[in-house]
């Protein structure tokens, strides 16, 4: 089916059976519980959406490659050179030995098979066979045994791959998203650090937990200790002015979305201050909660410079907000630090977040992101692993590091993940152990602070019932 087809079934999925149905008000919960589903999904969506294989900081020299393992897929990313990555089913065309594992450097750019030594260039070109004269009557070339090649765009600092023989274009997957990911310099972010979580969800269900902030009062109280007094106290009479009231959502063509602080934030001149302690303080302590509850997104050097502007006169007609934007990019400028132009596009999106479809969520603030990945289990739906990549922008002249996974051993361990996530995940698998009581029969969404969700949804309905 073309593009344009896919595109224009606006993802009713009636086709699908009724307990997997997308509906305007909400979804049905097979989706998320059964594993016919999951295997629809690897069928379906996996097997032709563009998807994140890995970050480029992951293989920063020649030869270095990485491990991207989806459903019973092994891809081996490798960079062949400052300019060119590839793609390849990890199997030697042999036996079928995996030909890496996990993380590393192939030697010389020799991509050896364990098992009889059968070897291959980075350019996937088969190089050495054992006994060659054995094989297809001493006439086997080297264009017959070449690594299996997977489609492979590098952009904006992500490599992404597709499983299809003929994907649909790259550029027609980002298009929604392509001017914000830019102007907000995604390309430029470099590792800070990476974690590897197993949770006990689907992953759909874990992903979405991140699509909003109408979830923050109940599961981060201290964020908004106002609100959970609200709804966890005594007062529980009349309204509050919960702070989701001023974040926008956009649902995107093409399943993308974006949620984000308009412009109601500190940085866009607007500050409402629940108690009018010095402003400074007030705006030091609400990141410095982000800084210590993620250590992403929102990093002590920037809760630095907000501490560093206390004392200083705010000009005639400017803001705290506007003075920390200007110090902030003050002291990026002296580092030589990129930074996102300071347009009003790039500072509405601090606090904010990219969904990219299916599973990556970007979230950012000055030259930090977050970024999530939500990757499904091989055949247990109640099941995923969820990553999070802490990066930020560096002076030019800073070294390239090379990203490396850590695997989280135990997600209530507060070392290994910290206060937010933490939070998050401790709900995660209550929602999916909610789910698969069999009782409940759908979930319903907030038309406007969960629209991602649904459009999500009926993005993913198009890719199943193509
Ligand atoms: S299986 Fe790889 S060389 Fe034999
Ligand atoms: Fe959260």
């Amino acid at each position: 089916m073309s593009v344009e087809a896919i595109d224009k079934k606006r993802g009713s999925g009636e086709e699908l059976p009724p307990d997997w149905r997308t509906m305007p008000h909400g979804i049905r919960i097979g989706r998320y519980t059964d594993a016919d589903f999951l295997k629809l999904e690897y069928e379906k969506l996996w097997s032709k959406v563009w998807q994140v294989a890995c970050r480029v900081d992951a293989i920063p020299e020649p030869n270095d490659y990485t491990l991207y393992e989806i459903g019973d897929s092994s891809v081996i990313v490798v960079r062949e050179n400052a300019n060119t990555i590839r793609a390849y089913h990890n199997f030697c065309p042999h036996r079928g030995t995996a030909l890496a594992e996990e993380q590393g450097t192939f030697p010389h750019g020799n991509i050896i098979c364990p098992f009889h030594g059968w070897r291959w260039n980075t350019a996937g070109e088969n190089q050495y066979v054992l006994a060659r004269e054995e094989f297809k009557q001493g006439k086997l070339l080297a264009s017959d045994v070449p690594l299996a090649a997977i489609h492979c765009v590098e952009y904006e600092g992500m490599v992404f791959i597709n499983f299809a023989e003929e994907p649909q274009p790259f550029e027609h997957f980002i298009a929604p998203i392509k001017e914000l990911m830019e102007k907000l310099i995604v390309g430029e972010m470099r590792h800070y650090w990476w974690k590897k979580i197993d949770v006990e969800a689907n992953w759909k269900t874990a992903q979405e937990a991140f699509f909003e902030g109408y979830h923050v009062p109940a599961t981060h109280p201290q964020l908004e200790p106002d609100g959970a007094e609200f709804i966890y106290g005594e007062n529980i009479e009349g309204d509050f002015h919960f702070s989701h009231h001023a974040v926008a959502y956009d649902a995107f063509e093409r399943g993308h979305g974006r949620f984000y602080a308009g412009k109601q934030t500190a940085m866009q001149g607007e500050m409402r201050m629940v108690n009018p302690v010095d402003p400074v303080d007030a705006m030091a302590d609400r990141l410095q909660l982000l800084v210590d509850g993620m250590d992403a997104q929102v990093l002590q050097p920037d809760v630095d410079i907000v501490r560093s502007m206390k004392g200083k006169e705010i000009p005639e007609g400017s803001t705290l907000g506007a003075e920390y934007v200007k110090a902030l990019y003050g002291d990026a400028a002296a580092k030589e630090r990129p930074l996102g132009a300071p347009e009003p596009d790039v500072l509405e999106m601090w606090g904010g977040e990219i969904f990219m479809f299916p599973n990556i969520c970007m979230l950012f603030h000055g030259g930090n992101m977050m970024m999530y990945r939500a990757i499904p289990h091989r055949n247990d739906p109640n099941r995923c692993t969820f990553e999070i990549f802490s990066t930020r922008t560096l002076p030019a002249s800073a070294p390239r590091q090379r990203a490396e996974q850590i695997q989280v051993t135990d997600t209530d361990d507060p070392e290994q993940v910290y206060e937010i996530p933490r939070q998050d995940l401790g709900n995660i698998p209550r929602l999916q152990r909610g789910m698969r009581t069999g009782a409940m029969k759908q979930n319903w969404l907030a038309s406007y602070n969960e629209k991602i969700i649904l459009n999500m949804h009926q993005e993913l309905d198009r890719y199943l019932v193509d």
